[in-house]
């Protein structure tokens, strides 16, 4: 397995995952820098996307690098039969880094066990996302000026979001407290709970997203009911439209509290909302560029502060 491989949030360190986010900052002020001038990377999704393989994408344009890839495996020879695991050894002998989606979880983690090239989970299935928990982190800290000691406040489908698992084991150095809002078919699975537990983080479960819930927020992180994830779709009938948040629901909303969201939306969150002051998704979105370029140079073992000083 390459060290600089990153699958899991849990790969990188409180002082490392500090260190991106300042490298994700020195982007967003400085976007253009040719830094993989004759990298090639390939991105392969296995599963649909719209933000994280195009902010991948731009983000490797952007630092000069070229990309080759798919966005419909159907498309690939993985439709006739081509295991993933030889998948990812031909794709490793033409290209510097992979970023790859996949439907299974652990399908990452099994990339990097064939090959030596660096992998960057782009999603597992319902398991990790870590880079948008990265983009996640750089949001929170740019609209709350710090991580440490804040409430954030989880909804939606906390069974099968693979973000909301990411960013509670990420926020485990920064002394959260989280609130999860959930129904019962979509609360947040007991390993997660554990995990909280084992690392002294304060929780609680709701199942409704009340004002007392809204008004004591930081942080509003929305989720979408993970149709895809759902075997019966009776069941996902019942569940979809239980959480939407409204404008008039953050009349009373402290000034500082941010609404996130991964993305896509489906109806968790009003269009009204668009134009409130606390709404920050698509702006968290854009922050996905900056972080992902990150991202890729500690893939490629490039430090751009390191550069830059020198
Ligand atoms: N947030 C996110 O992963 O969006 P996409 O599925 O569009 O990449």
């Amino acid at each position: 397995m390459n060290p600089n491989s990153l699958v899991s949030i849990a790969d990188i360190s409180r002082e490392e995952i500090l260190h991106l986010l300042d490298e994700a900052a020195y982007f967003e002020s400085n976007p253009n820098h040719k830094l993989l001038d004759g990298k090639v990377v390939a991105t392969l999704f296995f599963e649909p996307s719209t933000r994280t393989r195009l902010s991948f994408e731009t983000a490797v344009n952007r630092l000069g690098g070229r990309v080759i890839g798919f966005s419909d495996a159907a498309t690939t020879s993985s439709s006739k039969g081509e295991t993933l695991k030889d998948t990812i050894k031909m794709v490793s002998n033409y290209v510097d880094l992979i970023i790859m989606r996949h439907f299974l979880e652990g399908a990452a983690r099994y990339a990097t066990e064939v090959t030596e090239t660096p992998i960057i989970n782009a999603g597992d299935g319902a398991h990790q996302h870590p880079s948008q928990t990265m983009l996640d982190l750089y949001s929170i800290r740019k609209t709350q000026g710090r991580l440490n000691d804040l409430t954030i406040t989880l909804v939606g489908d906390l069974k099968y979001g693979r973000t909301v698992h990411s960013l509670i084991m990420a926020m485990k150095y920064f002394n959260p407290k989280f609130r999860f809002v959930a129904c019962d078919e979509l609360k947040m699975p007991e390993v997660y709970k554990n995990f909280c537990r084992e690392n002294g983080i304060e929780f609680t479960e709701h199942t409704e997203l009340s004002p007392e819930v809204i008004n004591t927020s930081d942080i509003i992180y929305m989720t979408r009911v993970q149709r895809e994830r759902f075997t019966d779709i009776d069941e996902y009938n019942r569940v979809k439209d239980l959480y939407s948040l409204c404008a008039a629901m953050l009349a009373d909303a402290p000034e500082n509290l941010r609404i996130l969201h991964p993305l896509p939306r489906v109806n968790e969150i009003a269009l009204d909302v668009d134009d409130d002051p606390h709404a920050y998704y698509f702006d968290q979105a854009r922050n996905g560029l900056y972080v992902r370029q990150a991202l890729i140079c500690r893939a490629l073992g490039i430090d751009i502060l390191k550069n830059s000083e020198a």
